[in-house]
């Protein structure tokens, strides 16, 4: 456990920052950067522990700023545009967030890294793209097919050469599909569950890309959090990646019957065309993270139904 430290989430008002940020907050100082784009504020409890600021991660001022204001124990890069459909459509726009502001910390970080125990870099499985086998391990063939993937996969070997080369203490988290509290479901660009629960909410119609027949592992908010917590601490994972999933893959069709099966609700639902960049199935080998201590307590069914009691309470 993080405890009595000073700690950096950038994209702290968003769904997984937030939900580490309210962890970490009572028995540490919490700093939180994120432009509100897709975050909010009222995520995060209130603390006199908490600094809030609005800002970009691609303002270099603004970061060598804080940077110089503060010695950070710990750094979460959470920020990002997190929408892989999101970098097709703006490429650019996404590139400079998803890969530069990165590049950016790890240059300030290698100028004075201070007391500096981890930095630890949110990639994603979508690096491993198209290539059929199943279940992906931290070594399996990388083959991104959007931007998005591109940026993740380029910013997470950024991390581990700062650390082979100037000794910037740094892990990457290959994160999978994470819902759970506090997802933002307001862009068409959100993560399927957040969309799924919201258009239950509203009696609204659903669209799937695609037959429905994709899968994806699906990890509940909580055992990300505990993935966090173990690779930004443990001493194995130093200039290490890990996998953060549960091992078990779902239907987008399967996830969808089951939501309306548990809320008691039945929605109107519009297939469409698959988009474009769309990973067909998707599915994490945990091994690597189990043998620091990693442990999913949530299979989709349980992670859903705490996520639906919490939404319909
Ligand atoms: P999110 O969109 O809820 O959080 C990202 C936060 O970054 C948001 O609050 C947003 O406002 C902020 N942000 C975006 N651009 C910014 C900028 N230029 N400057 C400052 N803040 C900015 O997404 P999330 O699901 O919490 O994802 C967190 C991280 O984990 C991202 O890096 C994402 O790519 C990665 N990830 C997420 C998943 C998932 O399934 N949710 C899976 C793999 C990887
Ligand atoms: C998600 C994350 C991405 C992460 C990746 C890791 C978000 C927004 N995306 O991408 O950050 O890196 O997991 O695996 O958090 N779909 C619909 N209807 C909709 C929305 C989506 O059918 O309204 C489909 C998509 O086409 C896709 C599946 O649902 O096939 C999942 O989509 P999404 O939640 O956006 O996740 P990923 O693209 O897997």
């Amino acid at each position: 456990m993080i405890k009595k430290n000073n700690v950096l989430i950038t994209g702290g008002a968003g769904f997984i920052g937030s939900s580490l940020a309210n962890v970490l907050l009572p028995q540490n100082k919490v700093t939180v950067i994120d432009n509100l784009s897709m975050g909010d504020f009222n995520n995060l409890q209130e603390s006199a522990n908490l600094t809030k600021i609005l800002g970009d991660v691609t303002d270099k001022k603004l970061l060598t700023k804080v940077f110089e204001e503060n010695d950070f124990d710990y750094i979460f890069h959470l920020a990002a545009i997190a929408s892989v459909a999101d970098s097709v459509a703006r490429p650019y726009e996404t590139h400079q967030v998803n890969f530069d502001s990165t590049m950016m910390i790890l240059e300030i970080l290698r100028q004075n890294k201070k007391s500096l125990k981890r930095f630890v870099f949110s990639s994603s499985a979508a690096v491993y793209g198209d290539e059929p086998t199943l279940p992906k391990t931290e070594e399996s063939t990388i083959r991104p097919l959007t931007p998005y993937a591109i940026d993740k996969f380029a910013s997470e070997k950024m991390a581990m050469i700062y650390y082979n080369l100037y000794d910037i203490p740094a892990s990457a988290t290959r994160f999978f599909n994470v819902y759970g509290p506090n997802q933002n479901p307001n862009s068409p660009y959100s993560g399927f569950i957040s969309i799924l629960v919201n258009r239950l909410r509203e009696n609204t119609e659903l669209t799937i890309f695609g037959d429905g027949e994709q899968s994806r592992d699906f990890v509940y908010i909580e055992d990300v959090i505990q993935a966090l917590l173990l690779i930004a601490t443990s001493n194995q994972s130093l200039g290490e990646v890990y996998n953060v999933g549960t091992g078990i893959k779902n239907t987008i069709n399967d996830l969808t019957k089951f939501a309306q099966k548990f809320t008691d609700k039945e929605l109107s639902i519009k297939y469409d065309a698959a988009r474009q960049g769309d990973i067909k199935d998707s599915l994490s080998d945990v091994s690597k993270l189990e043998s620091i201590g990693y442990k999913p307590n949530y299979d989709l069914a349980n992670g859903m139904k705490k996520y639906l009691n919490y939404e319909f309470k």
